[in-house]
């Protein structure tokens, strides 16, 4: 009997090692046999550990299981498929998971992470194998067909980039992937590097072979030591393999994959700053132009992209562009796997194609908010997003309609707030978050952030409100327009949405309609 017990650090935080421990130990003391699976997880993230049982039918999922449910669930006789009140029947049929429509995270949390064998038998290198066949442009080209935009926030079409790498002159040329998830609420790119190393690997590989780049990298943010380990040893297991080295499978192409850590700094989530960091240098913003994908790395034409990225490309390889374009609305194609989290019942991964709106995902997925009181405001695309008030909620999410009501989707994080939230301490916050992050090399976002902070403060206090008022609308007009990169670009979001839908926070009159 096969039992699956996740090795993802968020089912590990929560004790997935020792209940794992405590399976096999409760097993061998009744004389069960059964085979201890560590698989990824599957993004519930409130069932963790959520524990799985291989049945005649499917996967039976039990969760929160703790160190003392271990021998209730036995005594249940779960490994047989037996009730308990923690068992939730087939893991695919839970609505959180089966309302989802998983592309990239179709392996994620039912292969084991580093099984070959497990990648192999659900689909994985298809798409890779079938790059091999076809010259660079016609990779290319079938990347720019799906449409995919770059998930990591900034949605550029991600074959219009690899083009200008294509084209670029030079004999040396990278491809990096930018692996520092630091927006609030955000672990998608974790889960799958945790979860399915080796779609990040074949992503970067096809990229490789798209641009003609034999070395690639993965710049990782230290705060995610588990998917260090994951993707080191993927990375190993796959050179062994050869779908990585001199020769990738056989197809007399070399690509070479290395993870670099970085040290903890937000700012080196910006393209710019990461490949100074990468070159060992202190992570400060670049000019741009010239844009990396001309001269980046060490100089020379560089691919970057977001982990989600380069994750979506395998399958588009494998299934074509047009399987991947037909989802989604507008010029948003294809899905986007959400990530819930903040005052949510159910938080965790939820993929669905673009269009989708945010009451269903806070309502159907999240199923409402964990203190069970009113949700107030979603702060959309990480601690520089937009506060979204509930007469938004049934706004479609695509890039366009949400740039259009002035908020972003950016890497698709989303943080609930109940009714007891106060916005204007959050939009300090974001302010604040700014300044403790600025690289400093440019003033507007070096001085402004801290001006800006006092000028909230000021406001909260109730000092020369109107005034301030207006010194603070100046201050946000400096701040998006004179910035050089999008972290001082992007603080007036939460600040101006802050004050637009929640001013009586702030101790000013809302403005009522006639
Ligand atoms: P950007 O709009 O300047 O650039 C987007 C990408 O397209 C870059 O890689 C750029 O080099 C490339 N590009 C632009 N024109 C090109 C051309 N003609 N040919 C080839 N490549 C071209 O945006 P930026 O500053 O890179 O990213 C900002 C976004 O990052 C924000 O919108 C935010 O959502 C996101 N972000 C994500 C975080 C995360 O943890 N995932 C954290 C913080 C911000
Ligand atoms: Fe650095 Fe801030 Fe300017 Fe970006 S906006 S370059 S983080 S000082």
């Amino acid at each position: 009997i096969r039992i699956f017990v996740p090795v993802d650090s968020g089912a590990l935080s929560v004790g997935a090692n020792d209940v794992a421990q405590a399976i096999v130990a409760e097993a061998v003391a009744r004389g069960i046999d059964i085979e201890l699976v560590r698989n990824g997880s599957r993004g519930l993230y409130w069932l963790e550990p959520l524990v799985e049982v291989d049945a005649h039918a499917g996967r039976l999922a039990y969760g929160p299981v703790t160190v003392e449910d271990v021998p209730a669930l036995f005594d249940a006789g779960f490994v047989d498929g037996g009730m308990h009140r923690l068992g939730h029947g087939l893991t695919e049929h839970i609505p959180f998971l089966a309302g989802q429509e998983r592309l990239t995270f179709q392996r994620v949390g039912i292969t084991r992470p580093l099984s070959l064998d497990d990648y192999l038998a659900h689909g994985g290198f298809a798409g890779l194998t079938t790059a091999i066949a076809l010259d660079g442009a016609a990779i290319v080209k079938q990347v720019t067909d799906s449409g995919l935009r770059g998930r990591g926030g900034a949605a550029f079409p991600t074959g219009i980039k690899w083009n200008t790498v294509l084209n670029a002159a030079g004999s040396q040329k990278y491809v990096v992937c930018n692996a520092d998830e630091g927006d609030s609420g955000t672990f998608s790119d974790r889960m799958l590097m945790e979860g399915d190393p080796f779609c990040l690997i074949e992503g970067m590989a096809i990229a490789g072979l798209a641009v003609g780049a034999t070395q690639g990298y993965i710049y990782l943010r230290s705060e995610y030591p588990h998917a260090f380990k994951t993707l080191k040893a993927a990375i190993e297991l796959a050179r062994a393999a050869r779908w990585l080295g001199a020769d990738v499978a056989g197809s007399g192409r070399a690509f070479e994959l290395e993870v670099r850590l970085g040290a903890g700094a937000y700012i080196c989530g910006e393209e710019t700053a990461m490949l100074e960091s990468l070159e060992g240098k202190r992570g400060i913003v670049r000019f741009k132009p010239p844009l990396p994908a001309i001269q980046g790395l060490f100089g020379k034409p560089t691919v970057i992209n977001n982990v989600m990225s380069f994750a979506a490309v395998p399958l588009i390889l494998a299934k074509g562009a047009a399987f991947y374009r037909d989802y989604g609305m507008g010029r948003s194609h294809g899905t986007l796997p959400f990530q819930l989290a903040g005052n949510l019942r159910h938080p965790g991964l939820v993929e669905k194609a673009f269009g989708i709106t945010l009451r269903e995902l806070l309502l159907d997925y999240g199923g409402g908010s964990a203190s069970g009181r009113p949700i107030r405001a979603v702060q959309v695309g990480g601690p520089l997003g937009a506060f979204v008030p509930e007469s938004q909620f049934d706004v479609p999410l695509d890039y366009e309609t949400y740039a259009a009501m002035g908020a972003m989707i950016g890497h698709g994080g989303i943080v609930a707030f109940d009714d007891t939230a106060d916005m204007a301490k959050l939009a300090r916050y974001a302010m604040e978050f700014c300044a403790t992050e600025s690289c400093g090399k440019c003033t507007p976002c070096r001085i402004g952030s801290t001006r800006g902070v006092e000028v909230i403060d000021r406001i909260i206090a109730g000092e020369a409100r109107e005034a301030n008022l207006d010194l603070l609308d100046s201050l946000c007009d400096t701040l998006l327009h004179g910035s050089l990169c999008a972290l001082g670009g992007m603080a007036p979001y939460p600040v101006k949405s802050a004050l637009k839908h929640f001013p009586e926070d702030f101790g000013v009159e809302p403005v009522t309609a006639e």
